[in-house]
This record gives C-alpha cells, sequence and structure tokens, in this order.
C-alpha cells in the first residue's frame, strides 16, 4: 500500500474508498473475498481490497439451499459483524433478494438502512434487465452500488439452476447489455460471475469500471472466491475454485483427537487444570 494513504487517528491506514476501488481499473488486480463475522474478516482484513457481505452467508453459514431466504435483517447483523472486524477493505453488503426489486424508492430505504445501521461503505446488487434504473436512483442519492452480472444466484428460481451464462450468442449480449446499463447507471464495480474468458475479456474492455470475477477467468480487474471454499470447508468446490487449504479435513482431525483424548480421559491434562493434585 501506498505511503501516502490517510491514516485514521490510531495511525492505522483508513479505510479503502469507493474512489481507491474505481481507480485499479486496468491496473493492479483487486483482492476480494467474502466474510461474515468478525474473527474471519480480521484475518481476511490485511491482505484484501474488498471484503462482500455476500448473501451467500445463507447457504454457507445459515444451511439455506440458496439465498432466496436471506433476510435484510441477516445481511445488517452480519455486516455489522465484519465492520467490527476489519480496518482497511472496503466492505459491501449484498442487498438480499426481495429487498430492491419492488421499486426504487424501497430499494433506497432499504441500502439506507443497510448503510446506516452496518457502518459499510456500499451495497451490491444482482443487475438484471429492470435493476439499472435502481442503480441510478440509488448511486444519484449517495449510496454507492456494485453490480453483478451473469451467473445471478438470486435468480436460481427463475432460472432453474445455478449454470454459467454466456453460452449462446444472445445470451452473452444479454450479460454484456447488463453490465453496461450497470456502469452506466454508476455501479463503481461490477462482479461478473460464471461465464466464459471471451465475454469477461469483452466487458472488462467495454466497461471503464473494475470487473471483479468469480468463474470468470483472469482477464478481470480483480477476483473474489467465497472463502469458505478456498479455504476447503466444503467437500465439493466448483470448477472456478482452488483450494488453498483443507480446513474441514482440518477441523474433522482435530474434533477426532479431542474426542479420543475425552474418551481415554488424557483431556483435560495437568497443564489445562486449575490447581492439580499430584495424583492427577
Ligand atoms: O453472495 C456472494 O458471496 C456473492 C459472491 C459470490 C460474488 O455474490
Amino acid at each position: 500500500m501506498s505511503a501516502q494513504r490517510p491514516q485514521s487517528s490510531d495511525g492505522a491506514p483508513a479505510r479503502l474508498t469507493i474512489r481507491d476501488i474505481a481507480r485499479r481499473k486496468g491496473r493492479e488486480p483487486l483482492v476480494c473475498l467474502t466474510a461474515y463475522t468478525a474473527p474471519m474478516a480480521q484475518m481476511l482484513d490485511p491482505a484484501c481490497d474488498l471484503l462482500l457481505v455476500g448473501d451467500s452467508v445463507g447457504m454457507v453459514l445459515h444451511g439455506l439451499p440458496n439465498t432466496v431466504g436471506v433476510t435484510l435483517e441477516m445481511m445488517i447483523l452480519h455486516g455489522q459483524a465484519v465492520m467490527r472486524g476489519s480496518r482497511r477493505a472496503l466492505v459491501v453488503v449484498d442487498m438480499p433478494f426481495g429487498s430492491y426489486e419492488a421499486g426504487k424508492e424501497v430499494a433506497f430505504g432499504n441500502a439506507v438502512r443497510v448503510l446506516k445501521e452496518t457502518g459499510a461503505q456500499a451495497v451490491k446488487v444482482e443487475s438484471g434487465p429492470a435493476v439499472a434504473e435502481t442503480i441510478a436512483y440509488l448511486t444519484r442519492r449517495g449510496v454507492p452500488v456494485m453490480g453483478h452480472v451473469g451467473l445471478r444466484p438470486q435468480a436460481v428460481l427463475a432460472d432453474g439452476s445455478f449454470r454459467a451464462r454466456g453460452r449462446t450468442p444472445e445470451e452473452a449480449a444479454c450479460v454484456m447489455a447488463e453490465a453496461r446499463a450497470a456502469a452506466a447507471a454508476g455501479a463503481f464495480a461490477v462482479v461478473v460471475e460464471g461465464v466464459a474468458e471471451p465475454l469477461a475479456r469483452e466487458i472488462t474492455a467495454t466497461l471503464d469500471v473494475p470487473t471483479i470475477g468469480i468463474g470468470a477467468s483472469a482477464v478481470c480487474d480483480g477476483q473474489i472466491l467465497v472463502t469458505d471454499d478456498m479455504l476447503g470447508m466444503f467437500d465439493w468446490t466448483p470448477k472456478f475454485v482452488r483450494r488453498y487449504a483443507d480446513l474441514k479435513g482440518e477441523i474433522a482431525q482435530a474434533v477426532a483427537q479431542y474426542s479420543q483424548d475425552v474418551r481415554a480421559r488424557r483431556f483435560p491434562g495437568v497443564p489445562e487444570t486449575y490447581f492439580a493434585s499430584a495424583k492427577a
């Protein structure tokens, strides 16, 4: 990070802003990950430019089958936790399904709630054809918005599955149009999910705001992954995820060891016992 970055009152570097993120277009790739809790945000923050409180929280932490059931209250609670745990990264909170589609005034009210109650700097909306007008309404009224095109998880009920988008020329043109519309409406960055490399390249070359790819190849201006996927918390990982750890395996091993130790009375031992008697 540059030595000229502004500092907060305690001397720590100030949080990145949407302008810092926007300036990275075509430059050093943006490092982005999802975060839902304060301790995880604390661990990710030093290495990340942007932390997304994604509505994937519904599937990752709450065991929901998709993101449709996620509520505004859940997003606010997790947004507050991530803000408490982070100091440097820009924090963006997902607007959940149903909180912004009914109309721009409803979207504005809900987005303002998110920003006021969490302290996060921006919201993200999945940018289907009807949403560009809402993005324009929000951004003109001081709500920073990140768009999300391509595979849109909140559209799973309409689309029938989580499948990559832009396989046909018509579908690719549709994704391209949605990306253009989101940027023209004032989105400061656009997540591009689950599209083939040529389409990601075209979107990245066309938009003058950064594209943040997930399953959209290395051509994007930044990358984002669901943190629990890249840490190996699930048995199955999508094709576009690289596993950087096997936390599920490590946790299973640690818990099995603990269980054996308790059953064999090897835990707690003398070091973990207050005023242990000599015989312990
Ligand atoms: O909800 C989420 O985690 C997301 C990312 C996959 C971009 O939208």
